[in-house]
This record gives C-alpha cells, structure tokens and sequence, in this order.
C-alpha cells in the first residue's frame, strides 16, 4: 500500500500518460507522421532555417522579413561566449571529459551576466552558445584553439565554420540545417520532459536547460547514430552485407538504427534526413558510402522482415543522422553533442509553453518498502 494517497494506476515509465499539452509537435507513430508546430516536417525541414524554426517554436508563427533579420541578429550578438565559460572549457578539455559533459557544465555558466528573471535573454544566449561550446570544445580537445563566430554566416553555417575554421559550402550548411530542424523537437521525450520538470518549480532556463543535457547524454536517449555508422563501416563492401547482418540477428543481436518506441512504420524524420543525404553525397562527400548505407538499409529491412515478422522494425532517425553527419565532416563524437545544439531550442519552447500552464509537475509514488520499523541504538542492531 502507498504512503501517498494514490489515485491513478503505477505506470512504469509513465508510458501512454499525458503529462502535458503542446502546441510544438504531434508524433503519431502509427501513421510515420510528425507535425512542427502545424507544419508536416517533411515540408519545413529542409526550406526554413534554423533561425526560422526556432521563431516559430518560440512565437508559434513564421516571422516577417523584418522579424527574421531581427531574430538572426540577436542571435549572431549572443554567440560569443564570456570568458569564465572558456576557462570551464580549457579546464575540462586538459582532463578530457567528453563533449556532452563539457556541453552541461559550460552550459550551466551561462547564468553569468544574464539575471535570473530575463528568460528572454537566457534562452537566446542558450540557443547561440550551444554551438559555439560545442565547436570551441572540440577545438580544445585537439589541441587547437577556438575559432570565433562569424556574425555574417548563418546559425547552421556558422556552427560548421567554428568547428573547422573554414567557411562551409552551400549544401553543406543546407544539410546542417535540415537536420537540426528535423530533430528540433519530438513530444514529450525524456530530456523535454524533464526540461518542463525543472521549470515547473518556478526555476530558470539556464537550469532547465542544463538538467535536459544530462537526460540527452544517457545512450538510451542519445546516443545511437554513432553504432549505426560502425554497422556500415565493419560491413564495408556491399557484398558483406547480407551476411554480415544475418550473423548478428542469429546470434540475437540488434541492428542499430532500427525500430523505435513509437513509430511502427517509416520515421518521417528518417525520409527528410535521408533525401538531404543524398542530395550532400551528390555532391560533396563520399558518394560510395551513400550507396553502401543504402544498400545495408534494404538488406537490414529485408532481414529483419524475416527475422521479427510483424514486429514492424523500420529504419530509425539515427541510421540517416549518422550518415549525414558523416557527410559533413563531424566525428561520432559530436553526434549527440550536435542533436542538443538542435534540440535546446525545442527545449526552451517546451519550457516557455510550461511556464504558461504555471502548474508544478508532480506525480505520486506508490511505496513498496517496509513498515513498522522502529530505530534502535548501532551497537543494539
Ligand atoms: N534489431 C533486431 N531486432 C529488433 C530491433 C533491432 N534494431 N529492434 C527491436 N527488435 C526486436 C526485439 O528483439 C523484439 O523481438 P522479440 O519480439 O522476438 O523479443 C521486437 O523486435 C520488439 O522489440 P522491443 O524491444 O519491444 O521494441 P522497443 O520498442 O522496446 O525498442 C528500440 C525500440 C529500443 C529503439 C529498439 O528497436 C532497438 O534497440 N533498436 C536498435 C537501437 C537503435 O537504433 N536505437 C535508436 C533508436 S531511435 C531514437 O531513440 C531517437
């Protein structure tokens, strides 16, 4: 029996509990649909910018002309990154953390400089300096020094700039920029949630935002797109791969980059990164390794198919997110660290969208300890 009055059934996992309403984005699994604040994303992703998106997530409209170039601008303001959060990186860097905690711990110092109540100013410093923490961590970490933002260049753009030092070409700041608006948001996954938790108490975003990178880092969550690439990489040639991929379901294995939780057919997110996939390999990368990726996917699906008839595993977001990072230059390494500097927008609309309902989240336990227990003195027990 529970020591709390309990008046709804232990769900474990919550899972199939609504636990708030958004206006954001409506994931239905069952029909491989997945709306953006009104729009199918296969129709924003890969036409809006990033700068775009995140407007429409924060004002639940596309801007004006004028609201466009203002929003851009004071973003591009906001990139550079004070002074204590650099000594945090240099610091983290000789000890070599990984890129997701030093990603948490800058994070956490952007409360500086920025009062506590200006939620405006915290969450476009958040948005601006995610990638610029992420490139100049990078950076440390080779032991190379960090690349200031350029003002001039796009958000996406801008992000690729400060990792390599080099301006980066159309399609591939194009790229960038269909991915990160592709996984922008996703309902109430864990890291949102536990965003929308933090904030419900009535604290900051810098704090919100910080709790969601520590929900992102666990492998459950975010961490999947680099296995996905190793599968294609240990297959190498595209005669392997058959044999390869049926090896590993007869030994009970998994195949990385398939199935998901909610959706049972294609992941639209998977056609929108895939199409941008090709349309970089077209061009600027490796196209042999496109066409291996896409014949492992066929050969997966079909084994798959006959391994787990009607289990419904289809190719997930992390199959195309590897790939198309790859494209771009950036190491398994920054892949998750990458899905945050996309997914912190998402995470402050869902905060913003939180602080509206004003309602702090509060679920119930139902105790399953013992009772009766009385304290004795240590040397009677
Ligand atoms: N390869 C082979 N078999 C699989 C796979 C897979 N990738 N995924 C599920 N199955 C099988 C399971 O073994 C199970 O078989 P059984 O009925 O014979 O026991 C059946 O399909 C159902 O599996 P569940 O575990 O119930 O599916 P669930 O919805 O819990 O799992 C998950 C979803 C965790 C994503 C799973 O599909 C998986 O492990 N995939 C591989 C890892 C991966 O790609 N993760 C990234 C997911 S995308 C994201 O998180 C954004």
């Amino acid at each position: 029996m529970s020591g709390e009055m309990i008046s709804g059934a232990f769900e474990p996992g919550l899972e199939g509990i609504v636990a708030a309403e958004t206006r954001l984005s409506s994931v239905d699994g069952e029909a491989g649909e997945l709306i953006v604040a009104g729009f199918p994303v296969e129709d924003i992703a890969s036409r809006a910018s990033f700068e775009e998106i995140v407007y429409l997530l924060w004002h639940d409209a596309l801007p004006s002309v004028e609201q466009l170039a203002e929003f851009r601008e004071a973003l591009a303001a906001k990139r550079s990154l004070p002074g204590a959060t650099m000594g945090l990186l240099r610091a983290a860097a000789s000890e070599k953390v990984s890129v997701m905690d030093a990603l948490r711990m800058a994070a956490g110092t952007l409360s500086l400089g920025i009062p506590e109540d200006d939620a405006h100013e915290q969450a476009l410093a958040l948005v601006a300096r995610f990638p610029a923490i992420v490139a100049a961590y990078w950076r440390l970490l080779r032991g190379e020094e960090p690349v200031d933002p350029a003002p001039e260049l796009e958000h996406a753009a801008n992000y690729l700039y400060m990792l390599s030092g080099e301006k980066p070409g159309d399609n591939s700041a194009r790229a960038l920029e269909t991915y990160l608006n592709t996984v922008v948001d996703h309902g109430l996954n864990a890291s949102t949630f536990a965003a929308r938790v933090i904030v419900s108490t009535r604290s900051d975003l810098v704090s919100a935002i910080t709790g969601a990178i520590g929900a992102l880092k666990g492998p459950l969550h975010g961490g999947a797109p680099g296995p996905a690439l190793d599968t294609v990489f240990e297959i190498g040639k595209k005669v392997r791969a058959e044999g390869y991929l049926r090896e590993k379901l007869e030994r009970g294995e998994r195949l990385m980059g398939f199935g998901h939780r909610v959706y049972k057919v294609r992941d639209p997110r998977a056609d929108v990164l895939a199409a941008a996939a090709e349309r970089l390999y077209a061009t600027e990368a490796d196209r042999k390794l496109y066409e291996l990726a896409l014949h492992v996917e066929k050969t997966a699906l079909k084994l798959l198919e006959e391994y787990k008839p009607g289990r419904r595993l289809q190719t997930n977001v992390e199959f195309y997110t590897a790939l198309l990072l790859h494209g771009l230059g950036l190491p398994a390494e920054l892949f998750a660290p990458t899905f945050a500097v996309s997914r912190v927008a998402g995470w402050l609309a869902h905060c913003f969208e939180q602080q509206e309902s004003g309602r702090i989240i509060r679920p119930q336990s139902a105790y399953i300890g013992a009772r009766n227990r009385r304290w004795i003195p240590p040397e009677q027990r």
